[in-house]
């Protein structure tokens, strides 16, 4: 186990004078205080038996219910037996994976991928390998040769991850076109698939995304209450097929023995009596003007050379930086600077990434959003002039080799917004 770039980040970001646009925090301003209050009362004062006890190992039959309600929204029609109730969505991608990984398995992901999915992933010791992305998500050609060379290498793939909603840290959204593709790719190669959607209910055109689940009962679908509601409840599910399911539960009792069973029931009295629907409006509007002041900032003063993502949902940012500059190099002078981002190496299991940072703007205010995008662009920009200036060592900017099965391949996209450039030196010859 090695401690992400993320978690050494919070100590700095989490400084006041620091403009974090680096951790995905949901911005729990939104939420109506007194009604929250009101339903964990109305917890304790009526079922509070039962809800300081010990639960079921699958989670609350009646939040299972509600759960299929939520999940109806995306198309996908699930029994609530099919539904296991988890300490967040965390926890249900821990269970997929030590319950078909061995060491040495491929698991097949997103380039970039979500950094906890990667923890995860290198805690039980297994082979991630990266399949490109550009803006209509991920690449079906890419994956469909990426699966044969594995197979040809004799490679045992136990998994496709992917976030196919407002990805987590691309920013982009696989396009309904591909999803048959992608699922008909995976049956191909007996390949399963694991559709992480935490974000799909936070589209800002107010549209839900149809899940691959919806297509496809043989997908294991993750969904958390962390972004529409509150992550402090800790409430996540996944719904799974049959066999499967009953050894994920096998799995969550040997290591928590139930889900919290206060957390499950203040949602599902949530969910019973507040108008959560409306709720999430809330949060796509309180998001949606802080992703247009992060759009709108980047339009304004990113240098030259800088390429972004227009994400349509959810929190993230995928900012690539002009050849040559690391950024995980240049992370320090921005805290000097006071603005803090995630390098992009945090997104890969093979080092790659170096030339590219995920900015959040899900937390700050329109008006800090804006300044912590000033301050980055001035750090940006200092970088790039000592580069000019000096040569690539200078800055601390190296190129690294990449294994990214598609270098660029998110940079390179129409979809994403490009700063025209005068082409720069290269900067092993600058
Ligand atoms: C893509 C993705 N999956 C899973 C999670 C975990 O969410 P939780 O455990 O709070 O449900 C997150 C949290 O940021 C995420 O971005």
């Amino acid at each position: 186990m090695t401690a992400s770039e993320i978690r050494a980040l919070f100590a700095v970001a989490s400084r006041p004078e620091v403009v974090s646009l680096a951790g995905g925090m949901p911005n729990l301003a939104g939420l109506p205080w007194d009604a929250v209050g009101d339903v964990v009362s109305q917890v304790v004062a009526e079922r509070g038996l039962v809800a300081l006890q010990y639960g079921s190992g699958q989670g609350d039959p009646v939040l299972r219910e509600q759960i299929c309600e939520v999940m109806a929204a995306e198309g996908i029609e699930a029994h609530p037996d099919d539904v296991v109730v988890t300490v967040g969505s965390q926890q249900a991608l821990d269970l997929v994976t030590r319950i078909f990984c061995d060491p040495g398995d491929v698991i097949v992901a997103e380039a970039p991928s979500y950094v906890g999915a990667l923890g995860v992933f290198r805690q039980y010791e297994t082979e991630v390998v990266h399949v490109a992305m550009d803006e209509h998500g991920l690449v079906p050609a890419d994956l469909a040769t990426t699966l044969a060379r594995l197979d040809a290498a004799g490679k045992r793939v136990k998994f496709l991850y992917t976030i196919p909603n407002f990805h987590n840290p691309a920013g982009v959204s696989m396009t309904l076109e591909r999803r048959p593709e992608i699922l008909s790719i995976c049956q191909r190669a007996g390949v399963l698939v694991v559709e992480d959607n935490p974000y799909g209910l936070l589209g800002f055109d107010g549209e839900s995304r149809r899940a691959l689940r919806a297509d496809d009962e043989g997908v294991i679908y993750l969904g958390s209450f962390s972004k529409t509601f509150a992550p402090g409840f800790r409430v996540g599910w996944a719904v799974a097929p049959h066999g499967v399911r009953e050894k994920l539960v096998l799995a969550a009792e040997a290591s928590v023995l139930c889900p919290p069973s206060f957390s499950q029931l203040v949602v599902s009295q949530y969910l019973a009596t507040q108008p959560w629907r409306e709720q999430i409006k809330t949060f796509r509007e309180l998001y949606r003007e802080r992703r247009d002041a992060m759009l709108d900032a980047l339009d304004d003063m990113a240098p030259p050379g800088t390429q972004w993502t227009t994400p349509e949902g959810g929190f993230y940012v995928w900012l690539r930086m002009p050849p040559g500059v690391d950024t995980k190099a240049m992370l320090p002078r921005a805290v000097t600077a006071r603005v803090a981002y995630v390098p992009g190496t945090a997104f890969y299991a093979d080092g790659s990434g170096a030339d590219a940072m995920r900015l959040s703007y899900c937390y700050p205010t329109p008006e800090r959003i804006r300044e912590g995008v000033r301050r980055l662009c001035d750090v940006v920009t200092d970088d790039l002039e000592l580069r000019d200036t000096f040569g690539a060592g200078s800055a601390g900017a190296q190129r690294s080799p990449s294994a990214d099965p598609v270098p660029r391949a998110l940079g390179d996209s129409r979809a994403v917004n490009a700063r025209a450039s005068t082409p720069a030196p290269a900067p092993d010859t600058a």
